[in-house]
């Protein structure tokens, strides 16, 4: 019998442009690492960061909390956190966390569960920060690749991601409100032309079709959406300037990461992606913001180690 579980997430990006909600990418950016370890009584969560550790405000504790109530487990549980995923930025942290604790709770107990049983857990952790359970980023922090989430009842579909798929991610060093993903949840459209509908469905379709085909061309050159990206663009100083410079600089396709502030550009040509990253840096340069850019590519999902 296990005393003591720790398992890595990914971070992820969601969205994909057109998929809101609907699409989720695992990316190997950064990581976080959750330890589940058995003790007396309760639920205590430990961590070297400055996050929340009162349970029901913490994605991991939630989680956990969940758990424990739906299968009855007596043991009390320390969580321990190490976040590497920076918070708030559009890059599944949240999530990473809780997808981490689901998987971590599930080896400890030997629960045995599947995908979606896992990948529901870990979305209930993701009320703590978000207000509203939505699982693009758990499902994709889970399971890893790019995963299409459908709904009531859920069921999480997975593709491999084609083997040349690379990705650009600039995180600005901004100030990020609290509960952000629900302060740009706020600002999107409640009604939709069906003129914007039929374009975001085409190039979700496609996306769909190019992660299939395995043709990063197809992805990368549907990354277009006509309704989340235009309502949330103000949120994030430079953001055109970022994302013209990207596709200047020979990215296929950019968009806000997630919720953002991040910006991710898509490309499959390696030797363009330090010049694409350049340029998404310039972008943010010139709105006075500095930023960190990553070079990434596709992830597995969460693993214990
Ligand atoms: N799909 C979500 C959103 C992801 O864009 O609000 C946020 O984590």
């Amino acid at each position: 019998m296990l005393n003591r579980v720790t398992v890595k997430a990914p971070s992820s990006t969601a969205n994909l442009g057109p998929g809101f909600d609907v699409f989720g990418l695992a990316v190997d950016a950064f990581f976080d690492k959750v330890t589940l370890s058995k003790i007396d009584k309760g639920i205590e969560i430990i961590s070297e960061q400055d996050i929340p550790t009162k349970v029901d405000d913490n994605t991991a504790g939630l989680v956990v909390k969940n758990m424990k109530n739906k299968f009855k487990i007596k043991d009390g549980i320390e969580i321990k956190i190490q976040k590497g995923i920076p918070p708030g930025f559009g890059m599944g942290s949240s999530a990473g966390s809780a997808a981490a604790a689901a998987v971590a709770f599930n080896k400890l107990f030997n629960l045995k569960l599947d995908d979606n049983t896992l990948v529901e857990f870990a979305g209930s952790g993701e009320k703590a920060s978000a207000g509203s359970i939505h699982y693009d980023n758990v499902a994709a922090s889970v399971l890893g690749g790019f995963v299409i989430v459908k709904t009531e009842p859920l069921d999480i579909i997975k593709i491999s991601p084609p083997a040349d798929l690379r990705m650009c991610v600039a995180v600005p060093k901004l100030v990020v409100p609290k509960k952000k993903t629900k302060v740009s949840r706020s600002v999107i459209p409640k009604k939709i032309e069906l003129k914007k509908s039929i374009l975001n469905l085409s190039n979700a379709s496609t996306i769909v079709a190019g992660f299939l085909k395995k043709d990063s061309d197809l992805i990368g050159n549907s990354i277009q959406d006509v309704i989340v990206e235009p309502a949330r663009q103000h949120m994030i100083p430079g953001f055109q300037k970022v994302k013209n410079n990207a596709l200047k600089a020979g990215a296929l396709g950019a968009t806000i990461s997630g919720a953002g502030p991040s910006v991710i550009a898509f490309s499959k040509k390696s030797e363009d992606l330090k010049k694409i990253c350049l340029e998404m840096k310039k972008g943010f340069a010139s709105a006075k913001i500095d930023c960190q850019t990553i070079i990434c590519k596709p992830s597995k999902g969460a693993i214990d180690q």
